[in-house]
């Protein structure tokens, strides 16, 4: 039976579910892992993700289908990400198979925690890494933990769909040749002072710029754009610094193959954002979340789709990604795993 949760109101939370996975490497090998009850992680004072933050992570959901079956999007992507995300940061790979597999037990053991088809919430679902054994020389661990939990959650803004106002940060994200095309705890670090003061300055994200030149149009701390133009066209930045979003990846292949639009992926300057038509926040969490009102040092870009409601483009590239999850419209081969 269904928790008793108040599905549709719920924001992007933590609420502790009933299982989670573990799987401890020790001697250069993973053990066999398991489910289990303890939400508690226990290791060393001087554990590497403690003292060099030697982590990293991964975030995908688990939808009700409108046919009642419990499904997760491209987990194997995700599977791939965190392998990239780990030979960067010097851990030991998690293989595919068994990321995959283990999603599937930690979905399936808290399949009562998988909000109700139609109340605008989701599961989602953690995996993460991190070194726990102690170093204190700079060098890698020598044994890791990987877990996943999961959680029930409602939008990742507060007000849902509802246009946000951003600002360009003076801060950087990640550098060239730097750490930003992988989802490591690090990037996110970075982000949280960049963040805090976008929140009291009244801004609900920051748009990164690219730290060499401070031209082109990176990310935000926790989704890539994607940008309409005037006459219809998909652009969405490229950078070697920012996250592969698969949520992107995914908008871009919805956009050609099924709504039959242009889709460039390129350098954006900056200063192409006012002529654009549209602009949104793209990622597992962030879904497509428009953006209504880009401020730079003062200065307002104010996208013509306006403050009200996410405009015509973007609205056919959420319902369609979000038809295609949620079972709606038919998924291109591989992308929707059935759990239950
Ligand atoms: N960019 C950053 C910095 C993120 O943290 C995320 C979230 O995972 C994304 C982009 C979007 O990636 P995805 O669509 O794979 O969730
Ligand atoms: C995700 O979308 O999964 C992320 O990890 C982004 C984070 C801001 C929650």
């Amino acid at each position: 039976m269904k928790k008793n949760i108040d599905w549709s109101n719920l924001g992007f939370g933590y609420i502790q579910t009933d299982y989670r996975y573990v799987s401890n490497f020790k001697n250069g090998a993973w053990d066999e892992g398991q489910l289990t009850t303890d939400a508690n992680v226990v290791i060393s004072e001087c554990a590497g993700v403690l003292q060099y933050a030697q982590t990293c992570f991964e975030g995908l959901k688990a939808y009700e289908t409108d046919d009642g079956h419990i499904v997760c999007f491209r987990p194997d992507l995700n599977a791939e990400r965190m392998v990239s995300s780990a030979e960067r940061l010097e851990m030991p790979v998690f293989s595919k198979e068994r990321f995959i597999d283990a999603v599937h037990q930690v979905v399936a053991a808290n399949a009562d925690f998988v909000p109700p088809y139609g109340t605008g919430a989701t599961l989602y679902i953690r995996p993460y890494m991190f070194g726990s054994s102690a170093v204190i020389g700079v060098k890698p661990a020598e044994e890791y933990q990987f877990r996943i939990f999961c959680t029930p959650v409602g939008p990742y803004f507060k007000g849902g769909v509802k246009p946000l106002t951003i600002r360009v940060s003076d801060f950087d994200r990640a550098a060239p040749h730097g750490t930003g095309h992988i989802k490591a705890g690090l990037n996110y670090a970075m982000s949280l002072h960049a963040i805090v003061d976008a929140h009291h300055q009244g801004f609900d994200e920051n748009m990164y710029l690219d730290p060499g030149t401070r031209t082109k149009v990176e990310e935000t701390g926790g989704a890539n754009f994607i940008f309409v133009t005037k006459d219809n066209t998909v652009v969405t930045p490229k950078s070697g610094s920012i996250l592969p979003s698969i949520t992107r990846r995914s908008l871009i292949y919805v956009a050609e193959h099924y709504l039959g639009l242009k889709v460039e992926e390129r350098e954006v300057e900056f200063s192409e954002v006012k002529d654009f038509a549209e602009c949104g926040l793209c990622g597992t969490a962030a879904v497509i979340s428009p953006v209504g009102k880009i401020v730079d040092h003062g200065n307002e870009i104010c996208l013509p789709a306006g403050m009200e409601k996410m405009g015509p483009v973007t609205q056919k590239l959420y319902d369609t990604l979000t038809g295609i999850q949620m079972g709606r419209i038919e998924a291109p081969e591989g992308w929707i795993h059935v759990i239950k």
